[in-house]
């Protein structure tokens, strides 16, 4: 890195953590919130991926433990602190006068904000609804869809509980028929996730339910492989994607993908406030979706029918634009490669312990951050609870389907030494069964 370089990188990432930061006063939040559309400038184009100069300055804009190391941001994201600072002073603002500054002032930001995340997801304005969370836009998709007796919904068993759980009552209620198919992971050949769906459409398939990548084990799918051959067989059958760990991990756009519609939570990997999320739907099906909350009209082909959810957080909602300004910073190419330099950084030394095994691929075609492993003659509990008591290494255990491990998932701030310590852990845990 060069010193005028380094000099825009230091000033770039100065004003995104904060470090000028306004004070909380009502003018400058009013002010803010038209700036709130301008992007830091990406102050390089070379590939950072191993540049530990440039990533100290990321993890500095987070306020992590330093007692405890966070491997569970598959979980929920921290938020950089710029995005705390913003959470705040809207929050402080809204206190001043709630119903004025919160549905007269911050109110004005949603549009926005829409644009901002739109810009991101590669789609029109038009085709996003903010909401609360993945669950939240998946089931408002679930739930809205014309269904009949007898009409066929293809899922996996990896898929995410809360998902299999809306299928189930609609079975259950609407007498509607769940196709399963249960996916043996970690698999590097997308031709067999293509053709695992494939199997089960039949005439009566009318959704087919896609997680973009595997929560339990970090697998990606070959999600715009999947949605084209259904493509070829039936036009009208619409694809859902659950896209709540790959927005903001990988580099893509949601269109890129074929589907009809797509859901994501913003608090994981874009580290916006807890309880945000985003909905798209491709916009000749939006008409064609129930709201889950009644609007006045339901039919209607404007995405923001599915936003009158009652009164709820603006200061979260609001101080999503910073998550997204902090995101673009870094770029997702950018971050999307060091994810993956993240998870292979640790995985490819821990290989190397006896008992070691690995459930995710290690190639970036078909994985990012997650990881999941085992040790031999150790439960998955035995496990996660040994690497918080020796080491205060926080992780996640998976029991699900045929997927048994610990969960491990850095993050943009995550330090290498961390990751070395991990593996030493894991290291001294193996040396004692
Ligand atoms: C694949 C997948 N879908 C959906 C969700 C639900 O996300 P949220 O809790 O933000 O609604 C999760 C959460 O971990 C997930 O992993």
């Amino acid at each position: 890195m060069d010193r005028n370089s380094r000099r825009n990188f230091v000033k770039a990432i100065s004003s995104a953590a904060g470090i000028f930061a306004l004070s909380p006063s009502i003018e400058s939040v009013a002010k803010e919130l038209d700036t709130q559309l301008l992007i830091p400038q990406v102050p390089f184009d070379e590939d950072m991926t191993k540049n530990e100069d440039y990533w100290v300055w990321v993890q500095q804009s987070y306020s992590i433990s330093p007692n405890v190391i966070n491997f569970n941001n598959g979980g929920v994201s921290p938020q950089p602190v710029i995005v705390q600072d913003a959470l705040d002073r809207y929050n402080r603002l809204s206190n001043e006068a709630p119903s004025y500054y919160m549905w007269r002032t911050l109110d004005e930001g949603r549009e926005g904000l829409r644009l901002k995340l739109a810009d991101l997801a590669g789609t029109s304005p038009d085709e996003i609804a903010i909401n609360r969370n993945a669950t939240e836009a998946l089931e408002t998709v679930i739930f809205g869809l014309n269904l009949q007796k007898g009409d066929e919904v293809v899922l996996t068993k990896q898929d995410y509980p809360n998902m299999i759980h809306a299928w189930r009552q609609r079975e259950k209620r609407d007498g509607i028929i769940l196709k399963w198919i249960n996916l043996e992971l970690p698999s590097e050949d997308n031709d067999y996730f293509v053709k695992k769906y494939e199997e089960q459409i039949t005439e009566k398939t009318k959704v087919v339910m896609i997680t973009h990548l595997v929560n339990w084990s970090g697998q990606l799918l070959p999600a715009k492989q999947i949605s084209q051959m259904i493509r070829r067989k039936n036009k009208n059958i619409y694809v859902l994607i659950d896209g709540a760990h790959s927005f903001a991990h990988f580099d893509f756009k949601i269109p890129d993908l074929e589907g009809d519609f797509f859901g994501t939570s913003l608090h994981k990997w874009l580290s916006a406030p807890f309880g945000t999320g985003m909905m798209y739907i491709k916009k000749e099906r939006i008409s064609e979706i129930w709201t889950m909350f009644a609007s006045d009209s339901p039919q209607s082909n404007d995405i923001r029918k599915f936003e009158v959810l009652g009164t709820r957080s603006f200061p979260t909602e609001m101080a999503t634009g910073y998550a997204v300004n902090f995101h673009n910073s870094i770029g997702s190419l950018r971050k999307q490669k060091r994810l993956h330099y993240l998870k292979n950084y640790w995985v490819e030394k821990a290989l190397n312990i006896k008992g070691f095994s690995v459930q995710t691929s290690l190639k970036q075609e078909f994985s990012g951050a997650i990881a999941t492993f085992a040790l031999k003659g150790m439960t998955v509990a035995e496990l996660s609870t040994a690497l918080f008591k020796k080491a205060r290494i926080h992780t996640t255990g998976i029991n699900w389907e045929n997927i048994n491990g610990v969960r491990v998932t850095p993050h943009v701030y995550t330090n290498l030494k961390d990751l070395d310590r991990l593996v030493d852990t894991i290291y001294s845990i193996a040396k004692e069964i």
